[in-house]
């Protein structure tokens, strides 16, 4: 393994998209980011230099960053943000990791810009579990707001606003064609009879999508850095904070193909219909115009979903086995959703929020992990509730619970416990997916369902053989969705919905986990660089 080197310059940069110019906070002058490229194994150093007005840090999103907390990026979670004109290196190891992730702003809504793919090869010399494609091709998937990203946030902020909705999605930072300020939108150039691994990245703020070739059948290798049993699909399902590998044959008759996003909410929220387009075009094609999709799934089209999601079976090979624990110290319910909270100086003297287990969750105004590692006090409780209060009726229309309070709590573990979280959705203001997503661990998704979770029957269904491992999970409307993961990492690690509109609202909190007493069971040391609040 080697120490690779990058520098991210965060600058602004002007960029033309829907006819109009604005400037936006970038990597290096680009959108989507730079991707960053490594081996398992490799240490990664990425020198970060503010040079914007706004406050940055940034998130290696799926990276387990096993002892080095330090380089997570969550602000106010693992580090005080990089203040304009400083600096920030990030220094930590792919342990044990391959495949696609992403990297991405994580401080107030900078990722709307701020993102990047990561591409983890296997170690030299091993290879990949599934046939080696001729190709490989990143596609970063976003969205555009024509107007400044502050101003989506504090309209969000306000009394009883539905979520803002961007202007566009967007495929490697281009919406799709628009014949009017002659824009064109993404191409992938093919050849016939080769194969191509996509590696599609989710770095939207506030949409889970699907993803759609016209005329082709993709084989799904890979999700969240995790390989899974290879399935062929034509409809591709992927929320905020995902990653998936599939291959792509280019088995057709010459041509040009659409390639399709959409978004997916089941409920009457409002929402982005935007379908952002490319194409697929085929080497010596003489064709002038794509073959159009036959279908693009509804908006609404929680099936698709749901098969799309079965049919995630990790590899649980001899060389990728699947650890899922089997035996559970820290059994928790948490309900995720919308909710009240009492405030005095809102109209009607309430405001809507989210909340985990009725807790809005607070950034604080020092980082968790500083706090945690120094001892300071008043920063954090360490009693966020393991359970919601009751009675509760969670899919329902309950009379009752539906204040949330203020907090900045964690719920603490020890170190290399195993924990069990049943995430429930409830549906007090407005049902909705959530695409749920743990820092510092990979989880296995044991079960899902419809309903209130049954701790009697529900458990007998848990699939503990070959459940999909991930970072980010929808957890569907209505429904539950059953997470299990050992709490390996020492440190203090986030976990909140990946929709950016449900975290500013407060649909987050914290793990502590302790250190074990073994030599390498520790956090390490800061580096001296880490940023001051
Ligand atoms: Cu990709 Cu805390 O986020």
């Amino acid at each position: 393994s080697v120490t690779r080197h990058y520098k991210f310059n965060v600058v602004q940069r002007k960029k033309t998209r829907l006819c109009a110019t604005k400037s936006i906070v970038t990597v290096n002058g680009k959108f989507p980011g730079p991707t960053v490229y490594a081996r398992e194994d490799d240490r990664l150093v990425v020198k970060v230099v503010n040079h914007v007005q706004e406050n940055v840090t940034i998130h290696w999103h799926g990276v387990r960053q096993l002892r080095t907390g330090w380089s997570d990026g969550p602000a106010y979670i693992t580090q005080c943000p990089i203040q304009s004109g400083q600096s920030y290196t990030y220094n930590f190891t792919l342990t044990g990791q391959r495949g696609t992730l992403l990297w991405h702003g994580h401080v107030n809504w900078l990722r709307a810009t701020v993102h990047g793919a990561i591409v983890i090869l296997p170690k030299r010399g091993v290879p990949y579990p599934f046939p080696k494609p001729d190709k490989e091709e990143i596609i970063v998937l976003g969205e555009w707001w024509k107007s400044d990203v502050e101003a989506v946030i504090n309209q969000s902020l306000q009394v009883g606003r539905a979520p803002n909705v961007s202007d566009a999605h967007t495929i490697n930072g281009l919406p799709g064609p628009a014949p009017n300020c002659s824009s064109n939108g993404y191409t992938l150039h093919v050849e016939s009879g080769k194969t191509y691994l996509l590696r599609i990245v989710n770095a939207g703020l506030n949409e889970e999508l699907f993803f759609k070739i016209a005329g082709h059948q993709l084989t799904i290798v890979e999700v969240d850095a995790s390989y899974v049993k290879p399935f062929k699909t034509d409809t591709i399902f992927i929320g905020p904070g995902q990653t998936t590998n599939a291959i792509l044959t280019a088995d057709q008759d010459a041509g040009k193909y659409l390639i399709a996003i959409s978004p997916f909410m089941d409920t009457t929220v409002a929402t982005d219909n935007q379908t952002a387009t490319g194409v697929i075009r085929y080497k010596s094609t003489t064709a002038f115009s794509p073959t159009a999709l036959t279908t693009i799934p509804p908006r609404n089209a929680t099936p698709v979903t749901n098969s799309f999601m079965e049919s995630l079976r990790s590899l649980n090979s001899k060389e990728y086995p699947t650890k899922v624990p089997l035996e559970i110290d820290h059994s928790l319910l948490f309900t995720i959703g919308i909710g009240i909270n009492p405030c005095a100086t809102c109209q009607n003297g309430s405001r809507v929020v989210a909340a985990i287990n009725n807790v809005t969750f607070v950034l604080p105004t020092t980082a968790l992990l500083q706090a945690h590692y120094y001892g300071i006090s008043g920063v954090y409780t360490e009693d966020f509730p393991g359970n919601p209060p009751t009675p509760y009726n969670y899919t329902g229309t309950p009379p009752t619970n539906i204040q949330t309070t203020n907090g900045t709590k964690v719920y603490k573990l020890a170190f290399n416990s195993t924990v069990q979280v049943v995430i429930q959705g409830n549906s007090i203001v407005a049902p909705e997916s959530h695409p749920t997503h743990l820092h510092g661990f990979n989880f296995f998704v044991v079960g899902k369902g419809l309903g209130n979770f049954n701790p009697n029957t529900d458990p007998k269904k848990f699939n503990l053989v070959d459940p999909v491992e991930r970072n980010t999970i929808s957890v569907p409307t209505g429904g539950w969705t059953v997470i299990r993961f050992r709490a390996d990492n020492p440190g203090i690690w986030f976990m909140h919905c990946h929709l950016e509109v449900h975290t500013t609202w407060g649909l987050k909190m914290a793990f502590l986990v302790e250190n074990g007493n073994g030599p390498n069971e520790s956090i390490l040391p800061p580096p001296t660089d880490l940023p001051k609040c």
